[in-house]
């Protein structure tokens, strides 16, 4: 079963948030070669993806997509097969309309969407090793009706390559961009985006439009938590763990990142780095390969975890484990530091005493009827909270 790709949230890199249009080979492979030797594929991350932009704006007389010669001279096959033997696997961007979203907002040229060219695309990327498509709906025409269509017809496409391949499909671009959480598309895809897109901002203030930062993506994210579980996550965006300088907005401080971190492996989000992997700082990566902090994400029970308390920007978040732990998140949404905490009757658990591993300060304590932790303004305590020995 191809969906078995994504028994877990994929895990990954993706060209967009660092690099935008300017995508080539030469950056690809030398991503690839640095997520292997920063220890980032050890951690899990996976999936190589070229987002928008790495095609010829014109498709071949035979109505083929092709790569743009000047940047991938050696065509996707080859870099495929680089990336492959790198234990990694490719990924790459297409969109069901006319024209992707660069296309449509006119900083690249063509008109090169899959509309009408479905199965012939599914084909030619199964021929070149693609294992994940990022398929994102970018039109200014279409009802939510014509959406669940034309994600349908790709998924169909891919299916009958007989090659497994990620479905990763953005309901939101340009037209409507509430669709993605509106509506549950676990029976189209293996994931799909549930708002507009992020940027390495902690707050925009936008409910739903763009740009969003990391808190107004939770605020919509959170709701979904009931239609997430292996197979078909909901996917609040790309991490923008050392993103830096992208219109207008600096980036995230540290603990804004580890947060940002923490949420996303709290609501079981697919993880997609989206920094520079080659000249990333050491605190960077290790936040970015904190394997117990992936171990939550990746939990196999697959459940999105979810806020049981929210009261004056202080949060108790709980995400129940295969081994029957608990995560429990303490988050400060405020401007100042807070203490924050909870019982552990309302984390879920019976009265006693456990262990709780600070995943962050990897601290171990013994707690009894509550947990708590002094927390940094927009940061999080995150534990997992599991029997004594
Ligand atoms: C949309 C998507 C982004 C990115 C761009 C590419 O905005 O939401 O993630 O793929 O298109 O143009």
């Amino acid at each position: 079963d191809a969906r078995a790709v994504a028994s877990t949230p994929p895990m990954g890199w993706n060209t967009w948030n660092t690099f935008g249009c300017d995508v080539n080979e030469d950056l690809i492979r030398q991503m690839a070669d640095s997520l292997v030797d920063s220890g980032m594929t050890s951690a899990g991350y996976r999936y190589v993806v070229i987002d928008d932009c790495w095609f010829d704006p014109e498709r071949d007389a035979q109505g083929n997509l092709r790569a743009a010669p000047d940047r991938f001279p050696h065509g996707i096959k080859a870099l495929a097969d680089y990336v492959h033997a790198k234990g990694l696997r490719l990924g790459i961007y297409q969109v069901p309309t006319e024209k992707t979203c660069a296309q449509r907002g006119g900083a690249y040229p063509g008109e090169t969407g899959s509309r009408g060219h479905e199965v012939q695309d599914a084909r030619t990327f199964a021929s070149w090793g693609i294992d994940y498509l990022k398929y994102d709906w970018c039109s200014p025409e279409g009802s939510l009706e014509d959406q669940k269509a034309a994600f349908t017809t790709m998924r169909d496409a891919l299916e009958a390559t007989g090659r497994p391949i990620v479905y990763s499909i953005n309901p939101n671009s340009y037209h409507d961009d509430k669709n993605g959480a509106s509506y549950d598309w676990g029976h189209i895809a293996d994931m799909w985006r549930t708002t507009e897109d992020i940027k390495p901002v902690w707050n925009t203030g936008h409910h739903n439009a763009y740009p969003m930062g990391v808190v107004n993506i939770v605020d919509i994210n959170r709701h979904l938590a009931d239609q997430a579980g292996p197979g078909h996550w909901n996917d609040p965006d790309m991490l923008e763990v050392g993103v830096y300088d992208v219109e207008g907005f600096k980036g995230l401080t540290d603990t804004e990142a580890r947060a940002h971190f923490s949420l996303w492996a709290m609501m079981a989000a697919p993880l997609i780095a989206g920094n520079d992997v080659r000249a990333m700082p050491e605190k960077i990566r290790a936040i970015l390969t904190n394997r117990e902090v992936i171990a939550i994400d990746q939990d196999p029970l697959g459940i999105q975890g979810k806020p049981v308390r929210s009261k004056g920007g202080r949060e108790v978040w709980v995400k129940p484990l295969s081994n029957g732990d608990r995560a429990v998140l303490l988050f400060n949404r405020t401007k100042s530091p807070k203490t924050i905490s909870a019982s552990l009757r309302e984390a879920g658990m019976d009265d006693g005493t456990y262990r709780a591993r600070n995943l962050w300060t990897r601290e171990e304590t013994s707690v009894s009827s509550t947990i708590s932790a002094d927390v940094p303004a927009h940061g999080v305590a995150l534990f997992r909270v599991g029997p004594t020995e």
